[in-house]
């Protein structure tokens, strides 16, 4: 694994190889006085963030420093960006100045996969010519750490075989990252995956994703679904409002306590964060034992310890 800018084309051994090490890791860590590992020391990560982000960029920081990496984060504001410099010129600075990864959240689908190209034809001499990139978030396109974690959560939460699991992912798709890298990697994982949404937020092409579609989620979690994703209203990127409106999608696509209470008793439910709360999910579901959201943060610095770890110390996943 050079780079991981998506989780469509991962292959089960190497997703499940990432996921292990994210457990070992764990493992690694629990007792520890001092949470520190020396396993990145002298290596440096840079986070290079052109959206917001509290989750993604802390536990990427976090995953470094707690393997002794040195961590920059860069903010495009701030940064040289304010003043016109381009993405290439942007990452090709970091690369000089001694990056051995860079971590990009871009709002352009794509973008990292741009950087990634860029600096795989340039190579650099402070890292042996490589400068591994990692997305953490691009566009509606990709979030790949993001479906790391939360298939490490299910992991946790389910049994390690995540074959034959039924995993609704509800809401607005049309503009998820997450739930594109999660329809890729839970079916990769063998997983069944049912996207729960209106017909105005899903993208076009969703026939191609490894998913079923459904528009009514009370008549999906009768079925009986072993977790519930629900997703971000992302208003950014809604030019001119959404249909339905906010009212109608929390009537009609909200994870109320009524709806959790028809759960199965194992089921789990799953939230990437931030969460609109009383729109996407009820106060009462997002708190209860059956959600696991911190869960989720905590298993994303895992995650990312994981990945950081193969693509930074010649550790190379299957
Ligand atoms: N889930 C997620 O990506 O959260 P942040 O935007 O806070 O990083």
């Amino acid at each position: 694994l050079r780079h991981l800018l998506s989780t469509e084309g991962l292959r089960r051994e190497q997703a499940e190889a990432l996921l292990d090490t994210a457990a070992s890791m764990e493992q690694a860590l629990t007792g520890r006085a001092v949470r520190k590992l020396p396993t990145l020391r002298g290596r440096t990560v840079v986070t290079l963030f052109y959206e917001n982000s509290t989750r993604t960029r802390v536990s990427f920081e976090v995953a470094g420093k707690w393997m002794s990496a040195d961590t920059i984060n860069v903010s495009a504001s701030g940064s040289s960006v304010g003043k016109g410099e381009s993405l290439r010129d942007t990452a090709s600075t970091l690369a000089a100045a001694g990056a051995d990864a860079i971590v990009v959240r871009h709002p352009a689908s794509g973008a990292p996969h741009r950087i990634a190209g860029w600096l795989d034809r340039v190579g650099h001499s402070h890292t042996d010519g490589h400068v591994a990139v990692v997305n953490a978030g691009d566009g509606t396109h990709e979030h790949p750490t993001q479906a790391l974690l939360d298939a490490a959560t299910l992991r946790k939460r389910l049994g390690t075989d995540l074959t034959g699991r039924r995993v609704a992912v509800v809401g607005d798709v049309l503009h998820s990252r997450v739930a594109r890298s999660n329809a890729h990697l839970l079916a990769t994982l063998g997983a069944e995956v049912t996207l729960v949404a209106p017909p105005t937020l899903l993208p076009a092409g969703v026939d191609a994703w490894p998913v079923t579609v459904t528009h009514d989620l009370d008549a999906h979690l009768a079925t009986g679904p072993d977790a519930v994703m629900m997703l971000r209203v992302q208003a950014e990127r809604m030019h001119g409002g959404f249909f339905p409106s906010a009212r109608e999608y929390a009537v009609r696509f909200g994870l109320n306590q009524r709806r959790a209470d028809t759960l199965p008793d194992h089921a789990v439910v799953l939230h990437p964060g931030p969460a609109v709360r009383g729109m996407e999910i009820a106060s009462s579901v997002a708190d209860s034992d059956r959600a696991a959201i911190g869960e989720q943060v905590t298993a994303g610095v895992h995650v990312r310890m994981a990945v950081l770890y193969h693509l930074l110390a010649g550790e190379d996943v299957a």
